[in-house]
């Protein structure tokens, strides 16, 4: 068993930040089987460009799961699946509290019953709402702003409940703004429908969209536009890798931020796709969109220190880079 690959299970590994991992995964030399229902993942990414196993399956399916555990010698589970949109599950709870919160209660009750006791989790900086200082530490107060951040802090706390009663060994991550592509342009950000703000822009400067608006000018920050901490994906999926080798080498469960440290207005980011793209397009201003906290940026000092984790590609203009050349090739 010592000698044999690890085998990871993917869950969303057909999606944006799961399919990177998956590849950063294989390069790290372990084994993949992905678990994706597809609802929003891409099945040709998985076959044509990962070429890992795919199984078509929801993390709610308990006798699946049960199956796949019995039948394959699974080190580890990294847990993407999940909803994402935040104005939706503001308007749809149920939906986040279902598939959130009870699929991810379905894959814990499942991993243990298989005894796979080590877990990566993919979680968010939304959980801090609107943060008091900056910038934002790991201990910094839970105060989600809605149906999306509150179902990953509950799964946050059911882990660590499995934990003390389970040994369940976990990693969860809260990220900041994902952003990019990989450099190879096979791989990057394809979700429909769209609502981040980076392909967004590259959608309009392709002739896609007819503008591209911003969401808020007046709020308290030095051009008015809301500041994020954009973190390309690769450093994400890096970090993935990072925090299985370290369960699986015996590390105990936490909890690290996973950012860049460095924050970018809405405006700046149009301004550097107007760079990068050449192309000229139409820029609105509008209200604000409700539920945006006016900065989010992260301290990642923890990652760095524990996992000795380093973002390859700090400068946003790789990540807009690489994003572009993505969509032209997926859009184009
Ligand atoms: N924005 C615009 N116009 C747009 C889209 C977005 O001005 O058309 C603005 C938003 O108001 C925000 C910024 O661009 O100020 C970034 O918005 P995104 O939708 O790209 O990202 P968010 O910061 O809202 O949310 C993302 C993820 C969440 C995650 C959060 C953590 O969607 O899942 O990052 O910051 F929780």
């Amino acid at each position: 068993m010592a000698s044999e690959t690890p085998t990871i299970l993917v869950t969303g590994g057909a999606g944006y930040i799961g399919s990177h991992a998956v590849l950063a995964l294989r390069q790290a030399g372990y084994e993949v089987i992905v678990l994706d229902n597809l609802v929003y993942g891409h099945r040709d990414l998985v076959e044509t460009v990962l070429k890992v196993e795919l199984v078509v399956g929801d993390t709610s399916d308990r006798a699946l799961l049960d199956d796949l555990f019995a039948s394959r010698s699974i080190a580890a589970v990294m847990h993407f699946a999940a909803y994402l949109a935040v104005g939706e599950s503001v308007q749809n709870p149920g939906k986040y509290y279902r598939n959130n919160v009870l699929g991810t209660l379905t894959l814990l009750e499942a991993m243990v019953a298989a005894s796979v006791k080590t877990l990566v989790f993919s979680s968010t900086c939304a959980l801090y709402g609107v943060p008091e200082t900056f910038p934002i530490r790991e201990d910094q107060p839970h105060q989600p702003m809605s149906p999306y951040a509150a179902s990953k802090g509950m799964v946050e706390r059911m882990l660590a409940d499995f934990d003390v009663a389970h040994g369940l060994k976990s990693v969860c991550f809260r990220y900041f703004n994902a952003s990019g592509a990989h450099p190879n342009g096979r791989l990057g950000e394809d979700h429909d429908p769209e609502t981040h703000l980076i392909p967004l822009v590259l959608l309009t400067a392709m002739g896609k969209r007819p503008a591209i608006a911003i969401f808020g000018t007046d709020y308290p920050t030095p051009d008015g536009t809301c500041i994020r901490d954009y973190i390309h994906v690769c450093d994400l999926a890096d970090a993935h890798v990072r925090g299985v080798d370290y369960l699986l080498r015996g590390g105990t469960s936490d909890v690290f931020n996973l950012g860049n440290g460095n924050g970018f207005s809405v405006r700046k980011v149009i301004e550097q796709a107007k760079q990068i793209t050449g192309r000229k397009f139409t820029v609105l201003e509008r209200d604000r969109r409700p539920g945006d906290p006016p900065i989010l940026v992260g301290s990642s000092e923890k990652a760095r220190q524990i996992l000795n984790w380093q973002p390859r590609y700090p400068d946003l203009r790789d990540s807009i880079a690489h994003a572009w050349q993505w969509h032209q090739v997926r859009h184009g």
